[in-house]
């Protein structure tokens, strides 16, 4: 079956930025100029999904007008003759026909998903989680799809990490099957280093088949109190394959301070506008702080 929607669950209280996340959107936090959340809808637009379900929450209504129509905007920019700008503005707000469904409660990343089953309804979908961003991540979705139409069954992106970093993602314990398709035997969130089963840590980007609300429906709370998507497809394990994609692209985690200063580097030194300024000034401040830090 055609994989058509994308459930984006942007509800959490972002606990990890406080106090910046305590009126603002970690969604909604900017990458030099973009905010995070419209890489996340890009890679979707390109992966060609047609339709948009954003799993929302109290505090997230920048996400809501990112993506409107801002009429008087557009017209400020008209009248100033900014084109360039006018153009940009009007595209993000007419790309995608956003669905929003709200998470009353925080109770965890798999409520949030299941909070999104009156609009998926029936039919394999996509998850992508706001504070991972994948160069070229149309490319890693288009990669799951076609192992998800080879299969027929769900399929979830992981990366290799540092073993002292397993401890911050979901991780798989899977058997190699040919190039970066893996078939998953276990899964468990956020373990510490010396009980993970691998150094696979889920990316934050899935495909499933819709049986995996029926499994989300009786996961019980797990790590921290929160009902994990993890768990339940753990539980989906139980009666259909998984499969697990292995990322070669490289991954942002925006989701922590440090993670997301990393990021805002990297991708400044890539934008032709501000790389060669950015270098200057790492350079020297890198040359200033190494005089008094034991590097
Ligand atoms: C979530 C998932 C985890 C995954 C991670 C990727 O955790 O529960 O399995 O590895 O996203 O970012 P969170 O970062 O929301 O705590």
């Amino acid at each position: 079956m055609h994989v058509r929607k994308a459930v984006l669950p942007v509800a959490g209280w972002g606990t990890r930025f406080l106090p910046a996340t305590k009126a603002m959107p970690k969604e909604m936090f900017p990458i030099i100029d973009k905010p995070v959340i419209q890489f996340i809808v890009e890679e979707c637009i390109d992966a060609n999904v047609e339709n948009i379900i954003f799993v929302t929450g109290r505090h997230k209504r920048p996400i809501e007008h990112h993506f409107d129509i801002n009429t008087d905007l557009e017209k400020h920019l008209e009248e100033c003759n900014k084109t360039g700008l006018l153009e940009n503005i009007r595209q993000i707000s007419r790309w995608i026909n956003p669905i929003y469904v709200r998470q009353k409660e925080q109770l965890g990343l798999g409520h949030a998903v299941l909070t999104a089953e009156p609009v998926v309804g029936e039919e394999p979908f996509i998850v992508s989680l706001g504070d991972i961003v994948v160069e070229d991540g149309s490319s890693v979705i288009e990669e799951m799809l076609s192992i998800y139409n080879k299969y027929g069954r769900s399929v979830i992106a992981v990366f290799e990490v540092p073993q002292e970093e397993v401890g911050k993602y979901g991780v798989v314990d899977a058997v190699h099957l040919d190039g970066p398709v893996y078939s998953i035997k276990d899964l468990v969130e956020k373990p510490s280093p010396d009980k993970a089963p691998s150094n696979l840590a889920i990316v934050g980007r899935y495909i499933f088949t819709p049986r995996i609300f029926e499994k989300l429906r009786v996961t019980k709370p797990g790590k921290g109190g929160e009902i994990q998507l993890t768990d339940a497809i753990k539980l989906l394990l139980e009666d259909e394959q998984v499969y697990a994609y292995k990322v070669e692209n490289k991954v942002y985690d925006t989701g922590t301070p440090i993670g997301y200063i990393k990021t805002i580097i990297d991708i400044a030194l890539q934008r032709e506008d501000i790389k060669d300024e950015m270098f200057e000034f790492l350079q020297d401040i890198i040359n200033k702080h190494s005089q008094c830090i034991d590097i």
